[in-house]
Formats: structure tokens, C-alpha cells, sequence
């Protein structure tokens, strides 16, 4: 969602915001604004891209060693210069950036107004700003100020206020919305990712939430609002910004997709016992007993990361015999989900940030029942509040659309299919079997990635069509469903994926010349099923794409265009099918000129609910 930069410390602070507001750019990018604290306050907002934001600023004199920037996926209110942050109240002394949503805005601003302050944007952030003016008059004192404003505030926020008449500090709040904190040399920075920060330190503090923190030169303070002192510990992460940059690609997505071998490989080491056939993490050693009890997984995630789940339902079932639900978050959520004594939670989110899946994540604790985190982004919200985890290990994913990360879990979530399969039903042999098929996953992954070219021509060929329909059965009808996503996301074609079995249900109403269908058609028990619904839709003159085996001399006579995949289980093909519908979405926004990193409307880490 919006992205948050601020800096404290000895040296101009400009660039840096800037530096650190161009690598938030993918989080959410509808306008961008800049403070910086020098012999006055100079401010600067545009309607746009950090770029356009450097141009506004150009020949001004924004030296200063504190600010604090913004970048704004709009919520309430219009992507236009007054509605991008930083705010500020009527005097112009007390300016903030903010993440997240005040639920009750709309109660504060007429009391504010009551009180003769006068708003110049429409957005609920805007009221932090004038609160704490208005605190202030009572407390005389910054932080007093803005812990009091902080206390009246309903809803999510991560917060950092500046003060002109007091610019040795910044004051920082969190609340569901991430906020984390760069320990330099003699220097702060603070940014709602990581991103922001790495390439300036390694050394990290994260807040968590109801926590405030001022961070002055040479110090940082941290306390909760009953005034209590928190000693928090430095974290030293393990990730560097080379991992976040687009080296020889043109965009992330690209890359991202061609780190899918290596995701894979990270995915899965140290976490191989090859001769028992089975699987450890060390995230679930402190909870071995109960997860021996375990009767049934309930899967909360969001988009890409809850097909990654449904995936995961298929194998949880076949290879572990266990009763396993689906749950898209923000249902779970409001639902009355019931939980038993043995029931397991598993929460998928690459950000971590998800505020759908934080919530049920949340929601299942106070229900008692046992989370486990599948969490891309170390230290992230998801991951501290689950009881264990797992992470995935895939690096930085940058490109709204996620494919990396989808890889990654499809990897975790079936190496712990089979820890499960072997505490239950499953041999040594059939064990060892499976892994050793993960184990040549990412080299098969590599032969579909070599056959970008072909893809891309049937990319190239099939861009001018409006509609899609993506078909599977079995293992296949998750992904098929991820690859319609996938395709609507970044070039805004509508694509819907369906159950091979669901066809005649409705969808083969749609089908005519005009709606090609992109069917999953690899060797497996879904095999013959599969043929029967190309045949169906070939008959009303629908175009097909097949996803089939290599070797598969058959499907020709039945697809117009055929990719293959190396022969694999039916089990891990999905895994290999993903990557191809990962391509081909690529290669059509390429053609269709889409800003493919960075699709409108949308934003990477969706932190509102
Ligand atoms: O960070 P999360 O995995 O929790 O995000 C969930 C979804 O917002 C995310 O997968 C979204 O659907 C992607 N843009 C899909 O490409």
C-alpha cells in the first residue's frame, strides 16, 4: 500500500527520502510528497511518480538533516497534490505521514472543525496532523502532543510526525500498519518495508503495535502508551538491496519469474531428511506434540497466496489424508469459523503485511487454535504474531504481481504436506520418492523458462482477445485460477479460471471465437477429462492453448497451441504449468505496453482492509 520514509541524522536528508521513496515506488504510487526540516519547513507534493516529485522539487533549497516522505495509493480522497501527504495542521507547525485508515476520522475532523481547524485535503490522514496541533495547545510539548492524538485515534496506522519548532526528533506510532527502523551511523531511518532501508544498514528495529518511538540524534526511545520503557532488540537481516534491483531485466515480474529455480533450491534447504523420506523446519520444533495432534488445517491467505493454499488443500488431502479448508482471510474474518482443540491455522502471506490475513490470523488466536505463518518478509507482522512459521525464503518480491513468491510456497507448503503425510499415513519410500521429485523441480522449472520464446509468440498471438478462460482439474484448477489472475492483474484482460468440471456448469455459454480458453492438460488422472472439455470447447469454435507433457503426440490433433512441460508426477506438474501462465501474462502485457510492474489500481502489499 503506501509506502513511508523518514530520516534522521548528519546528512542531507533529501536524497535519501527520495532513494528510499523510488524503492517503496511499488507499494502504491498515485502521488508523492516530501518534507524536509531546515532553516524552515519545505514541502513538496505532486499527483504522480517520485519523479515527478524530484522535478517539483528541482532548483528549490530542500537542505535539511530530518524529513519525512510518502508515497500514496489513495484511499479516501482523490490522487491529487492535496490529498498526497506529508499533512500538515493550520500552523503549519507539526507535519506527518501516515499508513493505514482512522476509522473514526470523520468524528474528529467536526470536532477539530468545531474547534476552528480548517482541512485542506479529504483524507482521514490529515486529521493526525490537526490533532496533534490541537493536543498541543494543551501540553506545550511535542511528544505529549502526539502521544494524546495518538490515544484518541480509531483504526490502523503506522505514523511519523516532525515538528518545525522542534526538529531534533521524529515520533513514530504503529498500529496493524508496519513500521520498521534502520540503525545507521549517527542515523535513523525509518520506513513502513525493509526496502527502504537496506543499502543504508543491515540493523533493524521493529516496532510493534501500540508502541511509540522517537528517535533523536544518537537515540531511540521506545514505550507503550501507559508511558512504559520497551527494550528492543537490534535485528541484524540478512538481505541486501542488490536482491531488489531489476539487473538485466525490464522489469521485475520478468526477473522474478527467472528466479524461480533458485526459489526453489532456497525453498527446500536444510529441510530435507533424505533417508527417512521426510521433512524438518526448524520454525516448528517448539510445537512438535501439538502439531502431532493436529486433525485439521484451516488455510486463511489473500490472491495469489490463497490459490498457493487451495493448492496446498489438494496435497494436504492426497498425500496426508487431513482434513483441510481453504479460507479466503477477509471471509474468515468476519465469519463465525469454528475451531476445534486440534485444528491448525496456517497463515500464507508473502508481505506478512496482508491486513486481511493479519486479522484472521489474529481472529484464530483469541479462538485458541494454533497459527503457523508462511511468510515471505522476515519480521514481518504475520510472522511475529503466528505461534510458528516457516519462512520462504524467495528474496525481495518487487512487481505487484506475484510469481516468485507463489513458486515458493507452492515448495514450502508441499514439503509440509509430506512432514504431515509422514506423521500420518505416509511410507519412508513414498516419502523419499516425492522429495526426490522436488529435489528436480527447480532443473524442469529451467526447461519451461527456456521456452520463453515460444511462449512469448503465442503471447504475441493471442493479445488482441478480450476475455479468457483458464481451465484445470485436480492439482491444476489452483493454478489455473492464479494464471487468470495473473493475466487480469497486469494487462487488464478479463480471464476467469474455472474447474475443468465446472464448464458445462455455465462458463461454456461464454465460449465462441472471440474467447479462447487456456486449458491445463498434463498426464494425470485429470488427463482424459481434460481432452473432453477442449473437445467441448472446440466444438463452439473457441481457441485453446494447451499446457500438456512433454511426449504428448495426442493433444496437437485436439489444442491450436500447444507448450509442453517436462514429464513429472501430477503432484509437482502444477508448480511447472504455474510458470508457463506466469510467462505468458508477462509476454501479453509487454505486447499491450502495460506498466507491468506496477499495474494501476493496485498496490503490493494491501495493509487496509
Ligand atoms: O502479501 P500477500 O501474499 O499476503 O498478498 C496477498 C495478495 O494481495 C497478493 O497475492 C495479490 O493477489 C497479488 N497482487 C497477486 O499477484
Amino acid at each position: 500500500m503506501c509506502g513511508i520514509v523518514g530520516y534522521i541524522g548528519k546528512k542531507d536528508a533529501l536524497p535519501i527520502l527520495l532513494d528510499g521513496l523510488r524503492r517503496l515506488e511499488y507499494r502504491g504510487y498515485d502521488s508523492a510528497g516530501v518534507l524536509v526540516l531546515g532553516k524552515s519547513a519545505n514541502l513538496a507534493k505532486v499527483a504522480g511518480r517520485v519523479d515527478d516529485l524530484e522535478k517539483e522539487i528541482a532548483k528549490k533549497d530542500f537542505s535539511g538533516n530530518i524529513g519525512i516522505a510518502h508515497t500514496r495509493w489513495a484511499t479516501h480522497g482523490k490522487p491529487n497534490k492535496a490529498n498526497a501527504h506529508p499533512h500538515t495542521g493550520c500552523n503549519k507547525n507539526f507535519y506527518i505521514v501516515h499508513n493505514g485508515i482512522i476509522e473514526n476520522y470523520k468524528e474528529l475532523k467536526q470536532e477539530l472543525q468545531k474547534n476552528g481547524h480548517k482541512f485542506s485535503s479529504q483524507t482521514d490522514s490529515e486529521v493526525f496532523a490537526h490533532l496533534i496541533e490541537e493536543e498541543f495547545k494543551r501540553y506545550h510539548n511535542f511528544e505529549a502532543a502526539f502521544k494524546n492524538a495518538i490515544a484518541r485515534v480509531r483504526g490502523a496506522y503506522g505514523v511519523l510526525a516532525v515538528c518545525k519548532d522542534d526538529k531534533e526528533k521524529i515520533l513514530i506510532a504503529r498500529k496493524s500498519s508496519p513500521i520498521v527502523i534502520g540503525v545507521g551511523k549517527d542515523e535513523y531511518i525509518i520506513a513502513s518495508d525493509i526496502s527502504a532501508i537496506l543499502g543504508r544498514t543491515n540493523n533493524i528495529i521493529y516496532i510493534s503495535d501500540d508502541e511509540i518511538a522517537v528517535c533523536e540524534n544518537n537515540e531511540i526511545r521506545i514505550s507503550n502508551f501507559k508511558n512504559e520503557a520497551i527494550g528492543k532488540k537490534v535485528h541484524k537481516v540478512d538481505l541486501s538491496y542488490k536482491q531488489a534491483e531489476k539487473g538485466n531485466f525490464d522489469t521485475f515480474m520478468k526477473k522474478e519469474i527467472f528466479e524461480a529455480p533458485e526459489v526453489i533450491k532456497n525453498a527446500i534447504r536444510g529441510r530435507i531428511v533424505q533417508e527417512e523420506g521426510t521433512v524438518k523446519f526448524g520454525g516448528l520444533d517448539d510445537a512438535q506434540e501439538k502439531l502431532k495432534e493436529t486433525k485439521r488445517i484451516i488455510i486463511v491467505a489473500c490472491g495469489t497466496s490463497y490459490y498457493a493454499g487451495l493448492l496446498a488443500k489438494y496435497w494436504f488431502e492426497e498425500l496426508a489424508c487431513m482434513h483441510t479448508d481453504v479460507e479466503l482471510a477477509s471471509e474468515f474474518k468476519t465469519r463465525n469459523v469454528v475451531l476445534g482443540k486440534n485444528d491448525l491455522v496456517v497463515a500464507i502471506s508473502q508481505s506478512g503485511e496482508t491486513a486481511d490475513t493479519l486479522g484472521a490470523v489474529l481472529e484464530a488466536k483469541r479462538k485458541g487454535a494454533l497459527t503457523l505463518g508462511i511468510v515471505n518478509v522476515v519480521g514481518s507482522s504475520i510472522a511475529r504474531e503466528t505461534d510458528i512459521g516457516i519462512y520462504n525464503r524467495a528474496g525481495p518480491e518487487i512487481s505487484v504481481a506475484s510469481t516468485k513468491a507463489f513458486i515458493s510456497q507452492a515448495t514450502v507448503l508441499l514439503l509440509l504436506a509430506i512432514f504431515f503425510a509422514r506423521k500420518n499415513t505416509m511410507g519412508q519410500d513414498k516419502g523419499r520418492e516425492i522429495i526426490s521429485e522436488i529435489e528436480n523441480l527447480y532443473a524442469k522449472v529451467g526447461q519451461v523458462l527456456g521456452q520463453q520464446k515460444q511462449i512469448e509468440n503465442i503471447a504475441k498471438k493471442y493479445s488482441k482477445y478480450k476475455s479468457f478462460m483458464y481451465l484445470g482439474r485436480k492439482y491444476n484448477f489452483p493454478i489455473a485460477s492464479e494464471g487468470a489472475l495473473k493475466l487480469k492483474e497486469i494487462s487488464y484482460i478479463h480471464a476467469e479460471g474455472y474447474a475443468g468440471g465446472e464448464l458445462k456448469h455455465g462458463p461454456l455459454a461464454l465460449i465462441d471465437k472471440n474467447f479462447p480458453s487456456f486449458c491445463v492438460a498434463t498426464k494425470g488422472s485429470a488427463y482424459d477429462k481434460m481432452l473432453s472439455n477442449i473437445e467441448e470447447i472446440k466444438a463452439r469454435n473457441g481457441k485453446v492453448i494447451a499446457i500438456a507433457t512433454q511426449g504428448d503426440k495426442k493433444i496437437v490433433k485436439f489444442a491450436d497451441d500447444v507448450v509442453y512441460i517436462p514429464k513429472s508426477s501430477e503432484i509437482i506438474s502444477p508448480i511447472l504449468s504455474v510458470v508457463v501462465f506466469q510467462l505468458f501474462a508477462y509476454f501479453v502485457a509487454k505486447y499491450l505496453k502495460k506498466d507491468i510492474d506496477k499495474p494501476r489500481n493496485l498496490a503490493k502489499s494491501v495493509t487496509v482492509e
